[in-house]
């Protein structure tokens, strides 16, 4: 089974503090100003039990997660946002943008926690069974990202991980990219965010423009 890949679900990724949130602002209105019907989405989460499953995962305070068991909720909690959330916005039209989505796990349960590769693809293929048109990927080097997120307040499960980890979901994510070039789209988000902001929506009225 291969994925079926939606040209108006759109996703973006990076690490902590890559500033994929302030992005998301910009894209949205960007959409919204053209009346598009849109559902912004992030993950883990989009759905009520979506949402609590990204407590449990993000949580400091109770037993941690084991590598298998933190790649089974990520999925879980994915497996119900694609079916409750995702595929019925699409199915009815709607651009849909979700702040990360599978190729997080690629990056965290994948290359960061080394988990198992094959393993992931074939919950892709079985339990996620969709892919985004067009990703956009912000690279930013890892202190960067570290200190923005940082600067937000106390640091939940997983950015309280080493910068190690944080340097295996970089290339983790950068590997990704070049292995589809065709989808992602990387920005150098070290720039201001402004710049970041104004390349992303560069990227998404072009794809707007050929799959509108
Ligand atoms: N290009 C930028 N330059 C400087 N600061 C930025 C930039 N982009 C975002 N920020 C700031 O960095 C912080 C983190 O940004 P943001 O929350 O958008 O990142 P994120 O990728 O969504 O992080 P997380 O993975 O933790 O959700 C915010 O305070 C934001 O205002
Ligand atoms: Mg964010």
């Amino acid at each position: 089974m291969t994925l079926r890949s939606y040209p108006r679900f759109i996703t973006l990724e990076g690490g902590e503090g890559a500033g994929k949130s302030t992005v998301l602002t910009a894209l949205r209105d960007v959409l919204a100003s053209q009346a598009h019907d849109l559902v912004v989405t992030r993950e883990p989460g989009g759905t009520p039990l979506a949402e609590q499953i990204r407590g449990l995962l993000l949580d400091t305070h109770h037993e941690p997660p084991t590598t298998e068991a933190e790649l089974l909720l990520v999925f879980a909690a994915r497996a119900q946002h694609v079916r409750e959330t995702i595929v019925p916005a699409l199915e009815r039209g709607a651009w849909v943008i979700s702040d990360r989505f599978t190729d997080a796990s690629y990056a965290y349960q994948g290359t960061a926690r080394g988990g198992d590769m094959a393993f992931i693809g074939e919950l892709e293929r079985r339990v996620v069974g969709i892919a985004p048109g067009m990703t956009l990927l912000l690279d930013v080097p890892v202190a960067v990202g570290l200190q923005r997120a940082r600067g937000r307040g106390a640091a939940d499960r997983i950015e309280a991980e080493r910068e190690d980890f944080f340097e295996r979901v970089r290339e983790g994510y950068l590997a990704r990219a070049k292995a589809e070039p065709a989808r992602f789209r990387v920005i150098d988000a070290t720039q201001p965010a402004q710049d970041v902001a104004t390349q992303a929506v560069a990227h998404l009225r072009e794809w707007i423009g050929a799959n509108a």
